[in-house]
């Protein structure tokens, strides 16, 4: 009785909301506000949308079959085919080959504004070791960091857009790049001049070490900027028993590569993040031998610009500077076109505002969450440089199923029941944006990063 008495006065509360909501969408309605009932109901009809299982199916089956077919930087050439094919069957136009193997489409009025969502392609040059049906077929390639979810979750978003083609104010544009790990793609498009009219851009990474349902991210540096060097140390060879006679190239490396340990312990703020790792040390073979030179090599990781060009000036000075101490000869290549410098990924505070709110109302206000800056890097940072950009992350673990390995483990596997919420994302961020444009709704403000 208690619980059918209570159920009766829930009804009573009930109706009492629907007059209240009713109330407010007139009030809403003739304040001449459409933003806020427009948007919302933008966003959650987009999950839904994203859930529905013909959708799912869609995108895990084409998930499945670039994770059969890996292709590395600048070789994605099926599964930029794959893309296409599909891009087709919606009916949506597209730009190829752009940076290689890159595909732009485009979904909505071709006009002005133009707002971007980016996926990349690529995968890694390593072994699968998870044993399943959809398994890596080709030997010493594997998608271990989630592109192929990427992809996936990018169709996914322009299926639902093509849906919605007539309500949107202006024009999404998909970019899928080539070579994110190191290949500099987001570079190679940019550079093509496809994106020179884009006011913003959205790009997402799947974690497996967040909730699914739930999004990460921060303002400002998200990842950081990394840099490659190499350098050849040379001095005399000889006998290992008359050093007085040679010039020891080794016992110079150990103190160059000891003394570029201070970069970070003795010159760096302890408070600004920075990376020095020598990674290489090759020299001599000989056990009795004082070889003529040792080549050594690593990577050098920091939040902002400065620091890595600071880093890298250092790393040259260091590295001569101390050679020279032991009467050795140093040449130091930072491999400029092999492994271009690239930038720290630096989200735009304006863009920070608007994620949250368009997070928030697709999955709910808790379920965003603040993420440390990983020294890790992400090429997404290029497009950042010159276009307002935002980059978050969107969990994929689920507890009650298993505990997944990070990104570039050959254990690597994704969730397939992240897709709706990456797919969804998008296509909010998207259209939302377009919307607050044609509102007059100015989101970014100012220069884009002050700090590039
Ligand atoms: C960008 O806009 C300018 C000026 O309207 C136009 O000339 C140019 O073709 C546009 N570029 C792209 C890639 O749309
Ligand atoms: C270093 O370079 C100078 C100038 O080229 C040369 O004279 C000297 O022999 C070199 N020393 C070593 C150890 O290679
Ligand atoms: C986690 O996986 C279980 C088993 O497949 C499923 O019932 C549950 O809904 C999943 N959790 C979420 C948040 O999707
Ligand atoms: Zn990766
Ligand atoms: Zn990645």
């Amino acid at each position: 009785m208690v619980f059918a008495c209570s159920t009766s006065s829930l009804l009573t509360d009930m109706d009492l909301i629907k007059w209240f909501t009713l109330l407010m969408i007139l009030l809403n309605f003739f304040a001449a506000k459409p933003i806020f009932s427009y948007s919302n109901s933008f966003t959650s009809k987009f999950l839904d949308l994203a859930k529905e299982p013909n959708v799912v199916d869609w995108m895990v089956d084409i998930r499945r079959k670039i994770h059969e077919n890996p292709e590395l930087g600048y070789e994605e050439f099926e599964t930029s085919e794959l893309i296409r094919s599909e891009l087709r069957k919606l009916g949506i136009s597209y730009k190829h080959p752009v940076g290689v193997t890159g595909v732009i489409g485009y979904i909505g009025t071709g006009k002005s504004p133009f707002v971007a969502l980016r996926a990349d392609m690529d995968a890694l040059s390593m072994q699968e070791l998870v044993e399943w049906e959809h398994k890596s077929k080709v030997p010493g390639k594997m998608h271990a960091c989630g592109h192929d979810a990427h992809v996936a979750m990018l169709l996914g978003a322009a299926k639902i857009l093509k849906e919605h083609e007539k309500e949107l104010l202006g024009t999404v544009v998909l970019v899928f790049q080539p070579a994110e790990e190191g290949g500099a793609g987001a570079k190679k498009i940019l550079d093509t001049g496809v994106l020179d009219n884009v006011s913003a851009i959205f790009g997402l990474h799947v974690a497996s070490n967040l909730p699914l349902g739930e999004v990460a991210s921060r303002s400002g540096p998200i990842a950081a900027g990394s840099g490659f060097f190499e350098a050849i140390i040379s001095g005399k060879g000889g006998h290992a028993a008359i050093p007085q006679l040679s010039i020891d190239p080794i016992v110079a490396a150990s103190n160059v590569i000891v003394s570029l340990q201070h970069i970070v312990s003795r010159e760096a703020d302890p408070l600004d993040s920075l990376v020095v790792t020598v990674g290489k040390f090759h020299g001599g073979g000989a056990l009795n031998v004082i070889p003529d030179s040792v080549t050594i090599g690593g990577t050098f990781r920091a939040l902002s610009k400065e620091s890595l060009i600071q880093t890298r000036q250092r790393i040259e000075q260091i590295i001569t500077g101390q050679a020279a101490v032991q009467r050795c000869n140093a040449t130091v290549s930072f491999l400029d076109e092999e492994k271009p410098l690239s930038p720290p990924t630096v989200n735009n505070a304006d863009l920070h505002e608007y994620f949250r709110s368009v997070a928030g109302s697709v999955l709910g206000i808790n379920k965003l969450k603040v993420m440390q800056p990983l020294m890790a890097s992400e090429d997404f940072a290029f497009y950042q440089e010159v276009i307002p950009g935002y980059f978050f992350t969107v969990g994929m673990e689920n507890a009650s199923v298993e505990r997944l390995e990070s990104a570039h483990s050959p254990y690597y596997k994704v969730n397939e029941d992240v897709f709706p919420y990456g797919a969804a994302l998008h296509a909010s961020l998207a259209s939302n944006y377009l919307l607050k444009l044609h509102e007059g709704v100015p989101v970014v403000e100012g220069k884009y990063n002050d700090e590039l």
